[in-house]
């Protein structure tokens, strides 16, 4: 059985680790080619080894690229093109939750700009080479791929929602990725070029798992979690894979939640949790 996004090239920012680690897993399963883009490149490289011993067959790479660098996020697509002769599956997943991000009062310019620079620079540059590459992608229908492409940009729900536990810069900065997101979405729309945000709610990666180090932090967002329990990377990798294959061939400009139901939720409910979360691809 050919997989969800068979033969079709990926592109993924922050694939050493958390969401992008797992989708570089799923996409590879489902036949797309995968370039692994990480700052941290040995991280990339662990998940490059899996996928070589995993999926001998899919077409695979690590580099080591800043997606807050012009540069180094175009060298990234530049790379992947030449790699897989197309880019079919851009997936702007990088991005940074800084521990002295705080309130309006207490958050220094510099964790501002860096902010900005990674969550937002990052995936406006990941956008605009994406497109570049993929108004460029021959149709082929014998492989089942087509010209245009779906770009996939990591916002979060704190784009939705406000929290007493302030990170002002990311808060922002993810807000700015919801609008940017849709409004590609529409410029590009006739050019068979599709852009979704993913909402994650609150995951369980280093990335939260850090920075809520003890367990009166945890509880402090468990409680308003309507399943009563943090998501896991794999459940968002698993609504990336959604976004990036053709089966989303009619969504564009949308903001998907994977989010538990938290940014629906009023009143949390009571009792224990019923069903264990599935588990990681790793
Ligand atoms: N974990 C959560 O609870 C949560 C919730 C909502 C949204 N998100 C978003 O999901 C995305 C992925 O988060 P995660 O939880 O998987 O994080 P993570 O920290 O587990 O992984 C992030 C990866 O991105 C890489 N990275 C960081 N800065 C980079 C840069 N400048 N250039 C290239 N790579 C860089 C890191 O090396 C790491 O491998 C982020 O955009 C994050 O804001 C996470």
């Amino acid at each position: 059985m050919p997989g969800r996004i068979q033969n079709k090239a990926a592109l993924i920012t922050g694939a050493g680790s958390g969401i992008g680690l797992e989708s570089s897993l799923l996409f590879a399963q489902e036949g797309a080619n995968v370039l692994l883009v990480d700052i941290n490149l040995a991280a990339a490289e662990k998940t490059l080894a899996l996928i070589k011993e995993r999926f001998p067959n899919v077409k695979a790479a690590a580099i080591k690229a800043d997606v807050g660098k012009e540069e180094d996020v175009k060298g990234a697509v530049d790379k992947a093109v030449e790699l897989f002769g197309r880019l079919d599956i851009m997936f702007n997943n990088a991005g940074i939750m800084h521990p002295e991000d705080d309130n309006a009062l207490n958050t220094e310019e510099r964790i501002w700009d860096l902010t900005m620079q990674i969550n937002v620079k990052g995936v406006w540059w990941g956008c605009k080479y994406a497109i570049l590459a993929m108004r460029k992608n021959p149709t082929d229908e014998a492989l089942g791929l087509h010209t245009g492409g779906s770009i996939i940009n990591t916002a979060s729900f704190v784009a939705l929602m406000g929290a007493a536990t302030p990170q002002l810069a990311y808060t922002a900065s993810k807000g700015a990725v919801l609008a940017m997101t849709r409004e590609l979405a529409m410029v590009h729309a006739r050019e068979g070029i599709r852009l979704n945000s993913i909402c994650p709610g609150p995951l369980k990666t280093p990335l939260l798992m850090d920075f809520l180090n003890t367990q009166e932090k945890r509880d402090r967002r468990l409680v308003h979690l309507p399943m009563g329990r943090f998501g896991e990377a794999v459940e968002v990798a698993k609504g990336a894979l959604f976004l990036a294959s053709d089966d989303s061939s009619y969504m564009t400009g949308t903001d998907f939640k994977v989010d538990g139901g938290l940014s629906s939720c009023y009143v949390t409910p009571l009792g224990e949790q019923a069903l264990p979360p599935p588990p990681s691809l790793v």
